[in-house]
């Protein structure tokens, strides 16, 4: 079975984000003095996010993306992986960490391996910065060494894909590309830059602090050389690629608040940890699966509330108009 939308969207897609939790504190993302987590009751527990994906899965759901805050720093999230790639339809499962604890061991065994093992395909690992001072000041910690070995951990523990994402701020990230791109092409990783988004709990988003896809393009293009368009390419998002011919290295750029297309292939529902079923990153819509799963549905009364929800998804994002400075992106799941 599928489920599509108003506007022809077939929904494929599910994000789940197992916590609100997070070892850093990026500026764009949730400062510094920001503490007030979810109540442990108030998280839906794995087997609650299990059920939720094997009624999604019923529908139509086949790829699996496990989000956070930082994923990795709720207990067990490698066996939740493996659990979830139990579930019939579920086709492909990645994360998205900031890579702080992709390299911790654990009788001898790093986090990497354990979530390759369990049926994790690709990993998008977080990286503003290759400077120890800036990754600090973005990131509010000094974990630079640490994602360094956690990419390393990555590659050695056989990901089929590894992506960096870089967010993009002006008057930073125009140093830091060089050293990016090399760095993505020593890694064999796929390089993207993202455009910030107003899904802070401050207001980061400003003219001082933007710094648009297409100029970005231009910026990578002083480093390489001009960059031809690959517009078949496509992974599992909105980004758009392009090749430095010289090398054969690719490189995404992700713009929700600059491309006009960018919601059009969206395929994507969210889970909150809290139990909020999201049907776009960039709305306010949300809704509370976890009451009606709480209150001792069955699984066909969850099936309809998601198509419901599926059937409220927006024709696009209202980023452009409408900034969410009090809904923090650990809490809707990257
Ligand atoms: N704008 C753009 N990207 C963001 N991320 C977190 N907050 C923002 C924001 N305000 C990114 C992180 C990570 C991914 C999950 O979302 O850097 O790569
Ligand atoms: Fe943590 Fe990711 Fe948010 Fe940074 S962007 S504070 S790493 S959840």
């Amino acid at each position: 079975m599928e489920v599509e939308d108003l506007f022809g969207h077939r929904i494929s897609y599910l994000r789940v984000s197992v916590t609100d939790r997070c070892n850093e504190r990026c500026r764009y993302c949730m400062p510094e003095e920001e503490q007030a987590w979810f109540a442990k009751e108030d998280t839906l527990s794995y087997d609650e996010m299990l059920r939720i994906v094997r009624v999604g899965a019923s529908l139509g759901i086949k790829k699996i993306r496990v989000t956070g805050g930082e994923p990795l720093t709720r207990p067990d999230v490698d066996e939740f992986c493996a659990n979830l790639a139990q579930i019939p339809g579920i086709e492909d499962i990645g994360i998205s960490t900031n890579g702080t604890l992709l390299a911790k061991t654990d009788e001898g065994i790093t986090m990497a391996e354990r979530l390759v093992k369990a049926g994790v395909r690709t990993a998008n690992i977080s990286l503003d910065s290759l400077d120890r001072e800036v990754y600090q000041r973005t990131t509010g910690r000094d974990l630079l060494p640490r994602v360094i070995e956690g990419v390393d951990a990555a590659i050695a523990a056989g990901f089929q894909a590894i992506k960096l994402n870089c967010v993009l701020m002006k008057g930073q990230t125009e140093r830091e590309m060089p050293a990016l791109i090399q760095f993505a092409r020593d890694k064999n990783a796929l390089l993207r830059f993202i455009e910030l988004m107003p899904v802070s709990t401050q207001e980061v988003l400003s003219d001082d602090t933007f710094l648009p896809i297409a100029t970005a393009r231009k910026l990578v293009e002083q480093t390489t050389g001009p960059l031809t368009p690959l517009p078949e390419f496509r992974t599992n998002g909105p980004a758009a690629y392009h090749l430095i011919p010289d090398t054969g290295q690719k490189i995404g750029f992700i713009g929700a608040m600059t491309n006009l297309h960018f919601c059009e292939s969206c395929d994507k529902l969210r889970l909150t940890c809290d139990g909020k079923l999201r049907p776009c990153l960039g709305s306010f819509l949300e809704f509370d699966l976890r009451s009606v799963l709480r209150g001792g549905c069955d699984d066909a009364e969850l099936a309809a509330f998601f198509q419901n929800v599926v059937a409220r998804k927006p024709k696009e994002h209202d980023f452009r108009h409408n900034y969410q400075p009090n809904r923090r992106m650990i809490a809707i799941g990257g």
